[in-house]
């Protein structure tokens, strides 16, 4: 095992003020919709990792990846708690994200009931790669955060702390357990490729409905000023196709991008959001 950090729970609640909900990115409306139609996919997507590391918890003799683990677990199920809440504040708001999330549910519940445990773990460190690569690129550039309401800001910054903290959590699992063969590789590439498909096949029309639902899907500004921000600058999402890449790398390992320098600004965010 080459993790260089072990993960933490903490329990930290974020109080989100509804009213903010619908435009608490600096950015605007079409923005905080984009990563609003993010937050959809996290309770049940966190709770079917959970499960997914927990199918292998027995197999796992390594006392430090065990520790790991329970960490992994405690952070995934604050997450979904926080995100839980995040949702409902949407779905108060007038979202009808409560119809999105029972998609989610379905595909999801889908995969657990029909695909073998070792798919279900390829997709579970596919979409871990997708989360540490987003968090690493929120963090190396605060402006995607700069001058947004205070409690959605901090949440988004402890949810890609975390996700960089236990990045490489279930990916060493899945190397425990599935090995360094080439039936290994395949399962992992194959599943990220399948899961980065899925999730942006869902994520845009989930987006769009969102802002339907407030009559912002005609407003070609906001439109526009969202796929620059994702796409060309500052580029959000383009940001992160060349560590997207290097997951194709034979010997590829999450530390491999070691940002661990970033875990250091997590004192400073629990003491502010205990003020908050
Ligand atoms: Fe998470
Ligand atoms: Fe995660």
């Amino acid at each position: 095992m080459n993790s260089l950090v072990t993960p933490i729970q903490r329990n930290l609640k974020f109080k989100l003020p509804i009213n903010a909900v619908t435009d608490w990115n600096k950015a605007g409306r079409h923005v905080t919709q984009f990563l609003n139609a993010m937050s959809i996919f996290f309770p049940e997507g966190e709770r079917f990792f959970i499960q997914s590391v927990r199918n292998y918890r027995n197999d796992i003799t390594d006392p430090d990846l065990q520790k790991s683990v329970k960490a992994f677990i405690g952070q995934e199920a604050m997450h979904g708690r926080e995100h839980d809440e995040y949702n409902q504040a949407l779905i108060e708001a007038g979202f009808p994200v409560d119809e999105m999330e029972a998609q989610v549910t379905a595909l999801l519940n889908f995969i657990k009931n029909t695909t073998p445990e070792p798919f279900q773990l390829g997709v579970t460190i596919g979409l871990e790669h997708l989360t540490a690569i987003f968090a690493d690129t929120l963090l190396k550039h605060p402006e995607f955060l700069e001058g947004a309401e205070t409690h959605f800001s901090a949440l988004w910054k402890w949810h890609a702390l975390e996700e960089t903290e236990h990045k490489a959590v279930a990916f060493d699992v899945y190397k425990e357990v599935m090995g360094n063969s080439p039936k290994s590789y395949a399962l992992r590439t194959t599943t990220l490729v399948a899961a980065t498909v899925i999730f942006f096949g869902l994520l845009y029309p989930y987006y769009f409905r969102m802002l339907k639902k407030k009559g912002d899907h005609t407003n070609l500004a906001g439109l526009w000023k969202t796929f620059r921000y994702q796409w060309l600058m500052p580029g959000m999402i383009r940001k992160t196709i060349p560590a997207w890449l290097d997951y194709f790398k034979p010997g590829f390992h999450p530390w491999d991008h070691d940002n661990r320098d970033f875990l250091d600004l997590i004192p400073e965010l629990e003491a502010h959001v205990a003020g908050i």
